[in-house]
């Protein structure tokens, strides 16, 4: 990590239940860093706290928090300040897909992700972002996704949502450059998770082309340690994105229609 922590140095990560997040969660805790574990299901929550503070002696606090609810920003950081805990960093990471043409997707589907990948990152940004610039230490990093670089038919709000995020976090990499805090955007390709079991697409465990989970969150370590704005996991989906600025937008468009087609997503 980017220091040794103090033990008041907390880390908040959203959608630690599982994948992704659960990584984060053990790969800080083997750093010594205290953690806000967030997500719906309490059971998992409480297991991977049990874990961590058995392995690596840390001291964790779980969140059972529903962040399709435009409530749970503001009821985190109330139940933050209550218990006195000030955040050294900030994980966004919750998320989750859905599968099919926009039109056959629920409304309330796509409106719930965009308020956990969109509207509660922002939010969560805003409120605990202002504090560590004060201090002038801390970090956030936003899981975004390659799929923020083309659009994904079938996938249209969900690639949509992550080019936001790629965006956003750019902008505020760009903003607080001489803070002392530091600001990742973190483009994980396929991952071993539950993800595309969750999305109703396929299970992205049994695919030879993605990454464990751990591989991705060591990249994300890597690239916090060196101040980076983006880092895009495994050199296959860096070569993909980087030849996707030299393709005319048109053949870039169309090469993903093709490419949907024959994975059977359209
Ligand atoms: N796996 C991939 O191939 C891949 C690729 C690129 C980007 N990503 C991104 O990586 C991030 C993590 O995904 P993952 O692959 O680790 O999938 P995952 O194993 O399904 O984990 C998703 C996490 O988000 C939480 N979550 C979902 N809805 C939530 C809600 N309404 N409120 C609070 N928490 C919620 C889930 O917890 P509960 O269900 O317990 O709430 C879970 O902990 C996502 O942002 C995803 O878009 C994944």
């Amino acid at each position: 990590m980017v220091h040794v922590p103090r033990s008041a140095d907390w880390v908040l990560i959203t959608g630690a239940s599982s994948g992704i997040g659960e990584a984060f969660a053990k790969r800080f805790a083997s750093e010594g860093y205290p953690l806000v574990l967030l997500a719906r299901t309490q059971e998992r929550l409480e297991a991977l706290a049990h874990f961590l503070k058995d392995t690596y002696q840390v001291q964790t606090l779980t969140v059972c928090s529903d962040l399709t609810s435009r409530e749970a920003p503001k009821h985190i950081e109330g139940e933050l300040k209550q218990k006195g805990i000030e955040l050294y960093g900030l994980v966004n990471n919750a998320g989750f897909g859905a599968s099919g043409c926009f039109t056959n997707v629920s409304l309330e589907k796509y409106l719930g992700m965009i308020d956990v990948m969109v509207r509660a990152l922002v939010e969560l940004t805003h409120r605990f972002l202002p504090e560590m610039i004060q201090r002038k230490r801390g970090f956030v990093i936003n899981v975004s996704s390659t799929a923020s670089f083309q659009p994904l038919p079938s996938s249209s709000v969900y690639s949509a949502g992550k080019a936001f995020v790629t965006s956003f976090t750019e902008a505020l990499w760009l903003e607080t450059r001489g803070t002392g805090v530091r600001i990742l955007n973190l483009c994980p390709g396929l991952t071993k998770t539950d993800f595309g079991i969750r999305a109703g697409t396929r299970d992205f465990h049994k695919d030879p082309m993605a990454q464990t989970p751990e591989a991705v969150v060591e990249t994300a370590f890597r690239a916090l340690r060196r101040n980076k704005p983006t880092i895009i996991s495994c050199w296959f989906n860096r070569l993909l994105v980087f030849l996707e600025r030299f393709v005319p937008h048109r053949v870039l468009l169309g090469a993903v229609l093709l490419l949907q087609k024959i994975r059977g997503r359209l």
